[in-house]
């Protein structure tokens, strides 16, 4: 089973110092670039906070598009390698790292500390709700739909297709989509990755 609390302690050391190097060689993480650029499409220009951040995948992307990213991570040592990557004052004035729990987002945006108090215009949340039990997703899902004003770009295992590992969870479609419709959302597009129930999704406000 998994936990948030261990998959909060748990990339550190080796684990993510070769977090890059094990990861860019796998043909999912190409696709979810790929998925993921594509339902960033429109957002050029805009604000986006990108919860787990890790070490900054998304960065060169976001700078490219001419957005405004803010990544948190609880990792310092994942915040640290995401910090990196900034290159020069420009990316360093554009980017706001900080260490946020995925669950604190709602508060840290209220509070103003680390997170802007006008919340966001997108959120992105890649390769983390499978790792967190399905409690902790939820709660994850009600704070990234509090600080998002237009779309959420997310990466989930849902139903049965996926036999869970010891490291990994699969979540209850129905229950899911219950959730994202009571808090006026719905799902745009969804984009499975292979056939085990990897899903790339794009949620926006309900109209
Ligand atoms: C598999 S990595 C994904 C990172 C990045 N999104 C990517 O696609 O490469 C999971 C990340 O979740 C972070 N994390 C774990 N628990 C967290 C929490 N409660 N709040 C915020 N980040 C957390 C870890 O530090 C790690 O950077």
């Amino acid at each position: 089973m998994v936990s948030i609390q261990a998959t909060s302690k748990k990339y550190r050391g080796r684990k993510a110092e070769t977090y890059d190097e094990i990861r860019t060689r796998q043909q999912r993480w190409t696709l979810e670039n790929k998925a993921v650029e594509q339902m960033l499409d429109g957002m050029q220009g805009r604000t986006v906070l990108d919860c787990p951040v890790g070490t900054g995948r998304f960065l060169s992307l976001y700078w490219r598009m001419g957005m405004l990213p803010t990544g948190a991570d609880i990792s310092d040592e994942m915040l640290a390698l995401a910090r990196k990557k900034l290159r020069g004052p420009e990316q360093r004035r554009l980017t706001t790292l900080a260490h946020v729990s995925a669950t604190e987002l709602a508060l840290a945006c209220s509070e103003n500390v680390l997170l802007s108090r006008k919340g966001y215009d997108v959120a992105v949340c890649v390769r983390f709700l499978d790792l967190i039990d399905e409690e902790a997703m939820r709660r994850v899902m009600i704070q990234l739909f509090q600080v998002t004003r237009e779309r959420v770009i997310l990466t989930i295992r849902l139903g049965d297709e996926y036999v869970p590992k010891s490291n990994t969870a699969t979540h209850d479609r129905l229950a899911f989509n219950r959730l994202v419709k009571s808090r006026g959302w719905c799902v745009e597009e969804s984009r499975p990755i292979f056939d085990a129930g990897w899903t790339v999704m794009q949620l926006g406000r309900k109209k």
